[in-house]
């Protein structure tokens, strides 16, 4: 049997999932995605500069991989970068609210799709045919990095201005606790970008649909 019968297509197509020419993410999308790229890039670096200077765990990150040169000069491009993310990540979140893209191409997420999804993939036979559609493996991590994006940016705000947002402190459960949260959720987007960046240089079609748009 060959390999284009045994694939598993991607959940039917929803209505108006290409743009009708043949663009597949429009330039907005398009933009914020890169723009976020780089603001999490810089982020993540400075980010693991800050943690060396008082780290949470028996590790540190190595000097090589991070940005910034020392604390303070870390502080400054995690302050610089901040800004970029939020503002960004605001675009993007209202575009995508407001076009009915995320209804439309992040759900609905089965988890019976998911695992069937899953087990494709792992044995090679998910369909990357039409990138328009989302499968449900894919769908749950854009919905979930879009999650830990928020709760990275709540748990930020709250150590970097814990007397001022004392409301939004005490629903993390205090200041310590927020500072492991907002690990943990670096840790769950470094995580999904090795996942996703093998993807995309697996289906190098989706990587030239999301610079040129189809
Ligand atoms: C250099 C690194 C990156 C590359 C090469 C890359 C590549 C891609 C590609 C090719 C797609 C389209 C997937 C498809 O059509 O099948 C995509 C979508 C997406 N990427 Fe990335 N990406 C990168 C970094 C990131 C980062 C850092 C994040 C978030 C932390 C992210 C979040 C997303 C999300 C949420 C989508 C879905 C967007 C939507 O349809 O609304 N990406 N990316």
């Amino acid at each position: 049997m060959s390999i284009e019968a045994t694939t598993i297509a991607a959940p039917s197509r929803p209505v108006e999932a290409t743009h009708p020419d043949g663009t597949i993410h429009p330039v907005w999308l398009r933009v914020t995605h890169w723009v976020n790229a780089l603001a999490v890039l810089m982020m993540i670096g400075s980010g693991w500069q800050i943690y060396d200077a008082s780290p949470l765990f028996r590790f540190a990150f190595p000097s090589a991989i991070t940005l910034g040169g020392w604390l303070a000069g870390a502080l400054l491009w995690h302050f610089a970068a901040m800004w970029l993310l939020v503002v960004n990540g605001l675009v993007y979140l209202t575009l995508g609210l407001a076009s009915g893209r995320f209804r439309r191409k992040l759900l609905p997420i089965r988890p019976s799709q998911v695992l069937a999804d899953m087990r494709a993939a792992l044995s090679g036979r998910l369909s990357h045919d039409d990138l328009s559609v989302y499968n449900a493996v894919q769908r749950l991590l854009y919905l979930g990095v879009i999650l830990c994006g928020v709760v990275i940016v709540l748990s930020g705000l709250s150590i970097w201005k814990p007397v001022q947002l004392r409301e939004l402190v005490s629903l993390f459960g205090g200041y310590d606790v927020a500072r492991y949260v907002h690990f943990f959720a670096m840790a769950a987007i470094v995580g999904f970008i090795a996942i996703h960046v093998t993807m995309a240089f697996l289906v190098p079609k989706s990587l030239r649909a999301m610079i040129i748009g189809r």
